[in-house]
């Protein structure tokens, strides 16, 4: 297997859009991983302390400073134009984002849904708080940058830990270790390793990609997730159409659920799942194992193609934005 020097290309450049995250996380005392703030510390203060940047033409624009748990909608399609504009200058090879790792898998799979090009976006993240001891965010932030900006690769992808990551394929398996993300069964798509680019495989960019005339954050079709489990009587289900008939604005369009093992579903929760079908809530099914997809068919429960249920979540949006003209 044969790598790639990651050098810059003359005359252009890398955006770096900051989100937040514990890339950008400070805490009290340098030894402390876990009770810090994330989404402290600006982008301009993060590039700074990475001086092998310097090699590199790069650009900064603060989006937005948030833990990434807080993730929404809103920012979602926010991001979605700020990296769709700047993919668009010809100066620019490529764009980085900086995120915190709780929802990345999601911020990377919505991206590689949606957006349109060939040049590469990588998601970047950090487990340790830009204050620690020995912080992970700079050399990932480095080798994103490095990745965005040598023309190696296009579509969405993810690094941290000197390892990349597709974005349909991507998790956080990890609460703690700073190589917390994981593509179980499909490996990653290849290594950053002393400045070179080690692939294993090339990116897979959608062939449905969905870059749509997009309602506001408000309008968008309403997809929830329920896990089934031991003593799961679909309480949580009747609860949300209850919402629903009792508030317009909690109107639910569409419902993930998560199956045990080969995307069983016990009774009770069958039973109110039925019962949101019948008042037309589209119900797709995948599982709550985290390795492995749903084999063989249930008619009654329509399987997801995607197997994580927080990407399912992000597909079903997306299928019933295409399908529907005015969802609300
Ligand atoms: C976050 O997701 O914003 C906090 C956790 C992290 O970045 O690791």
């Amino acid at each position: 297997m044969s790598s790639v020097c990651l050098a810059p290309q003359a005359g252009k450049k890398v955006v770096v859009i900051a989100t937040g995250g514990t890339i950008a996380g400070r805490a009290a005392s340098a030894a402390d991983h876990v009770g810090y703030t994330a989404g402290e510390v600006g982008v301009e203060l993060l590039l700074a302390a990475v001086p092998d940047l310097n090699a590199w033409a790069v650009e900064a624009e603060q989006l937005a400073q948030i833990d990434s748990k807080d993730m929404d909608l809103g920012l979602w399609l926010r991001l979605h134009e700020r990296v769709q504009h700047h993919l668009g200058r010809p100066e620019v090879t490529g764009v980085v984002v900086t995120h915190g790792t709780d929802t990345l898998e999601e911020t990377a799979y919505f991206l590689h849904r949606t957006l349109s090009t060939d040049k590469a976006v990588v998601l970047t993240a950090a487990m340790r708080p830009a204050s620690a001891l020995v912080p992970d965010g700079p050399q990932n932030l480095l080798d994103a940058v490095a990745l965005a900006g040598s023309g190696v690769l296009g579509g969405v992808v993810c690094a941290m830990a000197g390892q990349v990551w597709a974005a349909d394929e991507v998790s956080k398996v990890h609460t703690y270790r700073t190589d917390a993300l994981s593509a179980g069964d499909a490996g990653p798509l290849g290594w950053v390793e002393a400045g070179h680019w080690r692939a294993v495989r090339p990116v897979v960019c959608p062939v449905d990609c969905q870059p749509l005339s997009w309602p506001d954050a408000r309008h968008w079709p309403r997809v929830e997730l329920v896990f089934n489990h031991a003593g799961q009587d679909g309480t949580l289900v009747r609860a949300l159409l209850a919402a629903a008939a009792a508030d317009a604005a909690f109107r639910v369009h569409g419902l993930v659920v998560a199956g045990t093992g080969n995307g069983t579903l016990h009774h009770g929760l069958e039973d109110a799942l039925r019962l949101a079908q019948r008042q037309g809530v589209a119900v797709c099914r995948t599982t709550r194992c985290a390795q492995g997809r749903v084999l063989g068919e249930a008619p009654d429960w329509p399987t997801s193609p995607v197997a994580s249920p927080f990407k399912a979540r992000i597909h079903l949006m997306l299928e019933l934005l295409r399908t529907q003209k005015n969802p609300v």
